[in-house]
């Protein structure tokens, strides 16, 4: 039971959750990633236990232990956190894909390090487009209830909205992060939740307050949405 809800609303479910950034390699020893802490994902994962859920993280690298209680599988580019996904979601009852997924990667890694040459002014990079991880487990015939994130830094419901709608998901977070002290490497979010409902669009504003509060309004109102 959870000590600080009194509830065991997730008794019998089994939860996915991706969190963190992803790595992807340039070559053996240099990569591309973003600013992820991973800290709003592993929330999820504390939040979804106490509520008596089995729950498996997939995570990109980060520098946070395992919450107690959860089984958690390491990964480090998209394309493997992708197959973790793929593998998990036809068993699992909700997903939730919080990592910062690395958009693109790049075309072809070098197989050795990349040297800097003489007399060039630089170097560029050809990328191409990841795998959508959240999408993909949306589209899925045998899909969970999924519930992705949206990180933006303006014009946030239109952005999440086209998000929801478009990787076709059940229940959107949005985040702006360009607010100070919020997001990013913080210990504090606010967020935007934002689904469909009969009566069309249906959302929620949750305040500014700390990662591990936030993360349990997500859950409770996921278990909830999942029911209605
Ligand atoms: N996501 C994913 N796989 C990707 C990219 C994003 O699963 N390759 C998921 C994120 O985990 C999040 C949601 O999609 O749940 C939205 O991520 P975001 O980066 O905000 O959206 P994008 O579709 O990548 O759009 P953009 O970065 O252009 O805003
Ligand atoms: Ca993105």
């Amino acid at each position: 039971l959870d000590p600080t809800t009194g509830s065991h609303a997730a008794a019998g479910f089994h939860v996915v959750i991706t969190a963190g950034p992803t790595r992807e390699p340039l070559d053996p020893v240099r990569y591309l990633s973003n600013h992820s802490s991973g800290k709003m994902g592993y929330a999820l994962a504390t939040a979804a236990a106490a509520q008596g859920a089995r729950v498996t993280l997939i995570s990109g690298p980060v520098a946070l232990a395992t919450p107690p209680g959860v089984e958690r599988l390491d990964v480090e580019t998209a394309r493997e956190m992708h197959e973790a996904a793929q593998r998990l979601a036809g068993e699992c009852d909700l997903f939730i894909g919080c990592a910062a997924v690395a958009d693109y990667r790049a075309e072809s890694p070098a197989e050795h390090k990349l040297k800097k040459r003489d007399g060039e002014t630089g170097l560029t990079l050809r990328l191409i487009e990841n795998p959508d991880i959240v999408a993909e487990v949306a589209a899925r015939p045998d899909r969970p209830f999924v519930v992705g994130f949206a990180a933006e830094t303006r014009d946030l419901e239109a952005y999440a909205r086209d998000k929801l709608n478009r990787k076709g998901l059940d229940m959107i977070v949005a985040n702006d992060v360009s607010a100070a002290g919020l997001g990013f490497g913080a210990d504090d979010n606010a967020a935007l939740l934002l689904w469909r409902d009969a009566d069309g669009d249906g959302g929620e504003v949750l305040p500014p307050q700390p990662k591990s509060a936030l993360a349990r309004a997500v859950i409770e109102r996921a278990l909830e949405r999942r029911r209605a």
